[in-house]
């Protein structure tokens, strides 16, 4: 059903974590069928899901005509949970034979997802941390875009040019920021009121009250090559990732209560 983006102009926001366990979570609490694809060549979403990159074709694959989109999809340790993973040929795969001379290869991604769009609940796509053709693609394919942020400087400004990146593509594609996700969240961090003033100016009313904590335990659980809910069920990042999937949902029902009503 609706295809999301999780994105930010900055590396280390926490985009990958967000995507892969939010995702297990809407799997695993919530009886969703998710489809999560890694749109970055860096692959970590695909390495966090204990699979080699280098071994498995990406969506590159199919944007060359290689292989059918079907064939891509991995399965992972959740039943209801699977993976399109990513490996570097995704790096500039825009500049590749197939795709160079189309003037609308942005719209591809989206022309590809739309067989899958009935078999899901939700398709989440992590991206990498610049505003490229990957990026790009992913938003035009994608009804809504989370935001992933931390509270830093540079993470708090990166967010105003990703504001205007958004809007753009919404001039051409109906396109809602659904929220902004704060991770390494410090509940008693001295900036915490000046960093949310911030963001709120440059994305009003789409902060989530969720917010996830600093946690060694999301990076000891990319390390295991799982989600948070299988290495470290009781910690307290799986505590917040399990409020946030409940809050992505109400925020999705209200949007979608809304969209019926135009
Ligand atoms: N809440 C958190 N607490 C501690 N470490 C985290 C948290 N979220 C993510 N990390 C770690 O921070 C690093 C960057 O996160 P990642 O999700 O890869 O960010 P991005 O995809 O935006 O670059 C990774 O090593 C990840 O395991
Ligand atoms: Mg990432």
């Amino acid at each position: 059903m609706p295809t999301i983006t999780v994105s930010s102009f900055k590396g280390g926001t926490a985009k990958t974590s967000t995507s892969l366990n939010l995702g297990a979570a809407l799997a695993k609490f919530h009886q969703q069928k998710v489809l999560l694809i890694d749109f970055d060549a860096q692959a970590n979403l695909t390495t966090g899901l204990g699979y080699d990159p280098d071994a498995h074709d990406s969506l590159a694959s199919v944007f060359q005509g290689k292989k059918k989109i079907g064939e891509v999809i991995l399965p992972t340790s959740h039943p209801r949970l699977s993976l399109i993973p990513a490996d570097t040929w995704l790096e500039r795969v825009e500049v590749t034979e197939a795709l160079a001379a189309d003037r609308y290869s942005h719209e591809r991604l989206r022309e590809l997802l739309k067989p899958l769009i009935k078999n899901y609940d939700t398709i989440l796509i992590d991206t990498p941390p610049s505003l490229c053709w990957l990026t790009e693609s992913a938003l035009i394919a994608s009804e809504y875009a989370l935001v992933a942020a931390t509270p830093e400087f540079y993470s708090v400004k990166g967010l105003q040019r990703l504001s205007q990146f958004m809007d753009s593509i919404s001039e051409r594609h109906a396109l809602t920021v659904l929220g902004v996700i704060l991770s390494f969240w410090n509940p008693r961090g001295k900036s915490n009121t000046a960093f949310l003033n911030v963001i709120e100016e440059t994305f009003p009313g789409k902060i989530l009250k969720c917010k996830v904590r600093r946690d060694i335990s999301v990076s000891e659980a990319s390390i295991f090559g799982k989600p948070i809910f299988d290495t470290a069920p009781a910690s307290r990042a799986a505590e917040d990732y399990t409020s946030l999937a409940k809050e992505f949902l109400k925020r999705l029902r209200t949007k979608g209560t809304k969209a019926c009503r135009k």
